[in-house]
């Protein structure tokens, strides 16, 4: 209980954390979980692992939130911009492959709104090339690609625990490795190239540090948190998926709406609800004027100026830029409500 954790006075990464780690590993079934205080930390980490840094390159997507292309320019790197598949709004390894050269060292994908990607092919490619492949599952704690949970396997999976995420901690994230070594690397860059766990009887201080690392640790207030919540965990992404295969079966074949291609073998943790319409904004201010929130959740990133110029022509991500729109579908959104939304929607997308 958080009181017991305050009441003891040790707040910094300890015995919470590490039981919330074992759960994490527990239910997506990996045992190398690296506990961190956000995604974007874990994402940072898994960039700089995979040897991204001054003059490489990393193949991303420009449709995500800036927490997946931002670390590849704070370690010196660059993205280049994929284009998306017009019915997933994911990058697939044939729009990667052309854009890989001697400089690419990673290729980020993103399971969007907690749809699992297309990660067969895509690690395929990245293994015939010698690449590493960071997934950004900040909304898809809990989906599974066919018969595993996304983190199970795969080299980097970066989960957010953020406010508004399936489960929260304030703030908070975790780095899911697959093999030993990239473990053992991840647990010392998390924390200034230390790591935590080795110090017991030694001063760790007076130790070498080959290599920096982050001040980027979960403490034990988060990892309270986390063990309240995936208690939970269930019976919220029960509620988020119900919510989601409903609005599959009823806006199916709706005039002016669009749904998503979803693997009818994959499990989605429908984040949120994302659909496809002609006049978006029209139909935001709709939705805004009945009350209802939603959103583009992710501005496209190729048009900051931090990521420089180098834009390239992707015709498919324009397209599905200007018309994605996300609706709420989490456990708080009774079957009355999402009726409401979808009448809404309806009336105004046509
Ligand atoms: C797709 C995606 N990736 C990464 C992040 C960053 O997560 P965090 O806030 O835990 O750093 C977010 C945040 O909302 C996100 O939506």
């Amino acid at each position: 209980m958080m009181s017991d954790t305050l009441a003891s006075g040790f707040l910094a990464e300890g015995a919470k954390v590490k039981a919330f780690a074992a759960e994490i590993a527990r239910f997506i079934g990996n045992p190398l979980v690296v506990p961190v205080n956000s995604c974007t930390t874990a994402l940072t980490i898994a960039f700089k692992l995979a040897g991204v840094g001054p003059d490489t390159e990393v193949i991303s997507t420009p449709l995500t939130c800036v927490a997946g292309n931002e670390p590849i320019r704070m370690l010196g790197g660059r993205p280049v911009w994929a284009d998306v598949d017009r019915f997933t709004g994911m990058v697939t390894a044939e729009t990667i492959e052309p854009l890989i050269t001697s400089k690419t060292r990673a290729i980020y994908i993103l399971h969007k709104e907690g749809a699992p990607a297309e990660v067969e092919s895509i690690y395929a490619l990245a293994k015939a090339h010698g690449l590493r492949v960071v997934e950004d599952a900040a909304h898809a704690f809990g989906a599974k690609r066919r018969d595993d949970r996304i983190g199970a396997i795969g080299d980097f999976v970066c989960f957010s625990f953020q406010a508004i995420k399936h489960i929260t901690t304030g703030d908070g994230g975790a780095l899911l490795c697959s093999n030993e070594e990239d473990y053992q690397r991840a647990k010392k860059a998390k924390w200034f190239g230390i790591d935590r766990d080795a110090r017991e009887g030694r001063d760790v201080w007076r130790e070498d540090i080959t290599d920096w690392g982050f001040k980027g640790n979960m403490n034990d207030v988060a990892g309270t948190l986390g063990l309240a919540q995936i208690k939970h965990i269930d019976w919220i992404l029960e509620r988020f998926h119900r919510n989601g295969r409903r609005y599959d079966t009823l806006l199916q074949d709706t005039p002016g709406v669009q749904t998503l291609r979803r693997d009818p073998l994959d499990y989605q943790t429908y984040w949120g609800y994302t659909v496809l319409v002609e006049n978006r904004d029209a139909v935001l201010a709709a939705l805004a004027a009945a009350g209802i929130t939603s959103s583009q959740i992710h501005v496209r990133n190729d048009h900051y100026t931090m990521f420089g110029a180098d834009r390239r022509n992707l015709p498919n991500t324009d397209w599905f830029d200007a018309r994605e729109l996300s609706i709420p579908c989490g456990w708080w959104v009774g079957q009355d409500d999402q009726d409401r939304i979808i009448d809404v929607l309806k009336k105004a997308a046509r």
